[in-house]
């Protein structure tokens, strides 16, 4: 049997320059979708994945993602001194377990490759998961769920594949089709960084979730700069694949890109839609917006 996933990784150094100004003293990975800040969904995922072990790679101007897992003593003493005891419950049923959480620095952000290198000594010697929080995903059972169940037949590595359209491989990490597997997953035979339409082995991508082999560390060690002079991560995917297994799992749900502005818009208005609270005054909303554009 395969060796649980019991830790993930969550990059959260990057500079977010696409949404400058107000990325430039607010992380990223705090802007909301709804009334949730983007790391909320993405460890919600992992928790539901039956993650344990919560390992966020930070960088400078970030620290206020270390107090959003932590108590907050005052704003908790005021909501109960006020009676919103609904408030505290949601407060409450957010918070990791006391000690599941680690946070490590990315001194300088070298790239995704080198971000989640710099996990190597709190992840150990295990396989565990990747999770870019600005790709927010909309699946039941979550995305890293449905990639766990797969591992647990496959073993290896894992990584979640989403539908483009194939006119657009040129913006994505794209993988190639080897053997079906029983389940939604299947082995991937190639993975190109961005290729044209023409050349693209498939329009199946990487979609920001990986189950990786700790075998990664040492391939990512060499610290190889790779497109944009980054250490990027799928390099080293590359050389682990000569030696290992990777597989593909379909993801069925959703992936909305929140590193982008229209992904992010667009994330905003699927999940108010979904919200009991929110809908019904939310959709007559939309539709004068939109009639208002004729
Ligand atoms: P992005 O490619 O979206 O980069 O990173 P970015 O810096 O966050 O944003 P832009 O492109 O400047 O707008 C994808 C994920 O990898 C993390 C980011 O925090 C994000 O969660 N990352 C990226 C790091 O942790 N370190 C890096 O050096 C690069």
């Amino acid at each position: 049997m395969s060796a649980p996933i019991r830790k993930a990784v969550f990059p959260v150094a990057g500079l977010g320059t696409r949404f400058l100004p107000a990325t430039k003293a607010m992380p990223k990975e705090m802007l909301t979708v709804v009334d949730r800040p983007l790391i909320q969904y993405a460890v919600d995922e992992a928790r539901e994945a039956g993650i344990e072990h919560f390992i966020f790679v930070t960088g400078r101007n970030k620290a206020v993602i270390e107090d959003h897992f932590d108590v907050q003593y005052e704003l908790e003493a005021t909501l109960s001194g006020r009676g919103k005891n609904e408030a505290l419950a949601l407060l409450a049923k957010d918070l990791p377990k006391p000690g599941s959480t680690s946070f490590t620095r990315q001194q300088v952000p070298l790239g995704l490759g080198h971000a989640v290198w710099c996990a190597r000594e709190l992840v150990g010697n295990e396989p565990f998961a990747v999770l870019l929080p600005d790709m927010v995903m909309k699946g039941e059972p979550s995305c890293l769920r449905q990639m766990v169940e797969a591992y647990n037949e496959t073993g290896g590595n894992v990584l979640a594949v989403s539908e483009c359209d194939p006119a657009e491989t040129n913006q994505y990490g794209v993988v190639g089709i080897g053997a079906e597997l029983s389940n939604a997953a299947f082995r991937i035979n190639a993975m190109v960084e961005k290729p044209k339409p023409e050349v693209a082995p498939s329009n199946l991508y990487i979609n920001g979730r990986y189950i990786l082999q700790p075998q990664i560390f040492d391939l990512l060690s060499k610290q190889e700069r790779g497109a944009g002079n980054e250490i990027q991560l799928t390099d080293a995917m590359l050389k682990l694949m000569e030696k290992q297994y990777f597989y593909g799992c379909r993801f069925d749900g959703e992936v909305y890109d929140c590193g982008n502005k229209v992904g992010f818009l667009a994330a905003n208005v699927a999940f108010a839609l979904e919200r009991a609270d929110i809908a019904a005054e939310f959709r007559p909303e939309l539709d004068r917006l939109l009639a208002r554009q004729g």
